[in-house]
């Protein structure tokens, strides 16, 4: 059995624009590293981490430390690791941040374990990460970051998770404003109450995007990826968002909305070359702001966390 396991953990959009905590995929391109090995002091130690000193190194309080305990809870385990992570992605950046984290972590502590746990169990203590960094259970991100591709999470309690793979020429271009938007707050800023004609057409959008995306019929992706209930209460956050969408979708993006809670927002595309014409719309708009960003264009992942070595 390995001594030390190294794996990275991609970035993830969610929500997808129709699907709110239950559709999110997976991107190539940026994500977190992360090493571990086991130690004989039955209990987790998480070294400063690179990139991002400030986030907490205690594991009760760390997404990784956290995701891990639940397996070991699980597991009846005790056993003790020393954790290593390199961040690439930026805490409340949208894409996943602490899904990766969470999810790389358990992903090669099952591994140094002797893989007690199928890639499927693995998302539900991924999510429990979540619960640390957003006070809530969601598993739009941690589904896919731990699988790859789309991943619908059918129902939560028992967490049912299906994995789709993505269409071949499916291009995702996402952009990362520098800025900062905590998951919690932007879900305490939600309505609890939607109205049906909305619910109506949302429901309408989920169903048209699963269809689109095993057909690989990227019109009907398109056509489908709306978001008639949270897109409208999140935006206030996002600086130029309407401006962004507008330009992204005249230069022949399939659909756009928000990635996770933002601030990034994605543009799904058919093909690299519209995929490199949108991002080059959405930098038009950005380099007008004084806000620093970052534009990433990848195809859609079928990888989720993957093991280097
Ligand atoms: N579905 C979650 C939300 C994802 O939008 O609040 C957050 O990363």
């Amino acid at each position: 059995m390995n001594k030390n396991v190294k794996v990275f953990a991609p970035a993830s959009v969610s929500n997808v624009g129709c699907g709110f905590d239950i559709l999110g995929f997976a991107i190539d391109g940026i994500g977190d590293e992360m090493i571990l090995s086991k130690n004989d002091l039955n209990k987790m130690i998480i070294k400063p981490i690179e990139g991002y000193e400030n986030l907490p190194t205690e594991p009760s309080k760390n997404v990784a430390g956290v995701a891990i305990q639940a397996l070991l809870d699980d597991l009846g385990s005790n056993q003790g690791f020393d954790i290593e992570i390199k961040k690439h992605i930026k805490p409340g950046s949208g894409i996943g941040s602490s899904s990766a984290s969470a999810a790389g972590a358990v992903v090669a502590a099952n591994e140094l374990l002797g893989k007690p746990y199928s890639r499927k169990e693995l998302v539900y203590f991924a999510m429990q990460g979540e619960v640390a960094a957003s006070g809530d259970a969601h598993a739009d991100n941690a589904a896919p970051t731990v699988l790859g591709g789309f991943c619908i999470v059918r129902a939560y309690d028992p967490l049912d998770v299906i994995q789709i793979e993505s269409p071949k020429n499916l291009w995702c271009v996402v952009i990362h404003p520098q800025i900062e938007i905590k998951t919690k707050e932007a879900r305490e800023l939600l309505s609890p109450k939607v109205d049906l004609k909305k619910a109506i057409r949302q429901w309408g959008n989920v169903a048209g995007l699963i269809s689109g995306l095993h057909q690989s019929d990227y019109n009907l992706i398109g056509r489908s990826l709306e978001d008639h209930i949270v897109e409208q209460q999140r935006k206030v956050l996002i600086p130029e968002f309407n401006n962004l969408k507008q330009a992204v979708l005249k230069a022949g993006a399939l659909g756009c909305s928000i990635s996770g809670s933002g601030p990034s927002v994605f543009a799904l595309c058919e093909g690299e070359d519209k995929a490199k014409a949108v991002s080059s719309a959405m930098d038009k708009v950005f380099s007008k702001t004084t806000i620093p960003y970052f534009i990433y264009v990848s195809q859609v992942s079928n990888n989720g966390v993957r093991i280097l070595e």
